[in-house]
C-alpha cells in the first residue's frame, strides 16, 4: 500500500478530516492555525476557511455549512465561513480546549476537550444534540480524541491518547447513553500514542499514532494488530475514508513537536496523504440539527 502525498500544507496541527460524500470533497482543520482545509480530489484543487478560534474539529452539517468544535465552544459556520456560537460548555475554563470531534450514527456532534498542556485530566466528552443542547457525557479526560461507531450502532470506540488504549463502550442508540467500558486495544510502547481513528465496513479500527510513523490497523473484537500503513510524518493525527467507492484513507499530520533534522528527514509533515486500501471504509456522517 502506497501512501502518497496530496496536499503539501505543512500544517502545524493537521487534525479532524472528514469525507462530503455529497461534494465528494475532504474537509480537515489545522488546529492552531484556526483553518478548515477542503481538498477536491476531482479538481484537485484546495481552499481554505479561516476561523476566530483554535478548531479542533468540523463536521458537516446536512442543512449546510459545518458544525465546529473550537477553544470557545461549538459553533455553526455557514458557506460564507461566518461563525456564529452555539453553545460553549466549558465556559470556566480557559485552560481548555476542543480536540477531536465527529458525529454517531443518527448524527449527533461528540468532540471532547483537552488542557492546553496535555498533561492535565481536565477534559471531558461532549455530545451536541440535534436540538443544539449539549451534555457532558464523559469526565477525566486528559486527550480527548478518536471516535468511531460500529455499523450496528450498538458500540462506540474512544482514544484518550496518553492511555495508549482503545475503549469499548455499549452505546444506548437512543439516548447516547456510554455503558461498560472495556479495553480493546493496546497500542504497543516506543510507537507513540494513539489519536485519531477510524471504523471499516469489516468493524475493524484504523489508529493515527501520533509520535508513530503510522496508521495501525486492528481487529477490536480480539484486540490483534491486522496491520499498518507507513507514513513518513512522525505525528500522524487521524484517518478517514473517502473517494467514490470509500476505498481511499485520507491521512492528517502535523509538524507540531519536530525538531529541525526531523522536519529535515519529513519534509511533509503536516501534509495531507492518501492510501489506496483493500477494504471499504464507511461513510462519514453528517450533523442533523
Ligand atoms: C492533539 C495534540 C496532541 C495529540 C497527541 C492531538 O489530537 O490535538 O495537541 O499532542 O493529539 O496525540
Ligand atoms: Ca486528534
Amino acid at each position: 500500500m502506497e501512501v502518497q502525498l496530496v496536499v503539501d500544507a505543512k500544517a502545524t496541527l493537521g487534525e479532524g478530516p472528514t469525507w462530503d460524500h455529497r461534494t465528494q470533497r475532504l474537509y480537515w482543520v489545522d488546529i492552531v492555525e484556526k483553518k478548515i482545509h477542503i481538498y477536491d480530489p476531482k479538481k484537485n484543487e484546495t481552499s481554505q476557511i479561516p476561523v476566530d478560534h483554535q478548531i479542533g474539529a468540523v463536521v458537516v452539517r446536512e442543512s449546510g455549512g459545518f458544525i465546529a468544535a473550537t477553544e470557545n465552544g461549538f459553533y455553526a459556520i455557514n458557506e460564507q465561513g461566518e461563525q456564529t456560537l452555539i453553545v460553549d460548555p466549558e465556559k470556566e475554563l480557559p485552560h481548555n480546549r476542543f480536540n477531536d470531534g465527529k458525529c454517531d450514527p443518527v448524527g449527533r456532534f461528540w468532540a471532547g476537550t483537552m488542557h492546553f498542556d496535555e498533561d492535565k485530566p481536565t477534559g471531558s466528552l461532549y455530545v451536541l444534540d440535534r436540538d443544539l443542547t449539549v451534555r457532558k457525557m464523559l469526565t477525566g479526560i486528559t486527550i480527548s480524541n478518536g471516535l468511531a461507531w460500529t455499523s450496528d450502532q450498538k458500540t462506540m470506540y474512544y482514544i484518550d491518547s496518553p492511555t495508549k488504549q482503545v475503549a469499548a463502550f455499549d452505546f444506548d442508540l437512543e439516548t447516547g447513553e456510554l455503558t461498560n467500558k472495556r479495553i480493546v486495544v493496546t497500542i504497543p510502547d516506543g510507537e507513540g500514542i494513539p489519536d485519531g481513528m477510524t471504523i471499516d465496513a469489516d468493524g475493524n479500527l484504523w489508529v493515527a499514532q501520533w509520535g508513530g510513523y503510522k496508521v495501525s490497523k486492528w481487529n477490536p473484537h480480539t484486540g490483534e494488530k491486522l496491520g499498518e500503513i507507513k507514513v513518513p510524518a512522525k505525528q500522524v493525527t487521524s484517518c478517514v475514508f473517502g473517494g467514490e467507492n470509500l476505498d481511499e484513507l485520507y491521512i492528517t499530520s502535523a509538524r507540531r513537536g519536530l525538531d529541525e533534522k526531523e522536519l529535515e528527514a519529513y519534509p511533509h509533515s503536516g501534509g495531507l496523504f492518501r492510501v489506496k486500501t483493500d477494504v471499504k471504509g464507511t461513510e462519514s456522517v453528517f450533523f442533523k440539527g
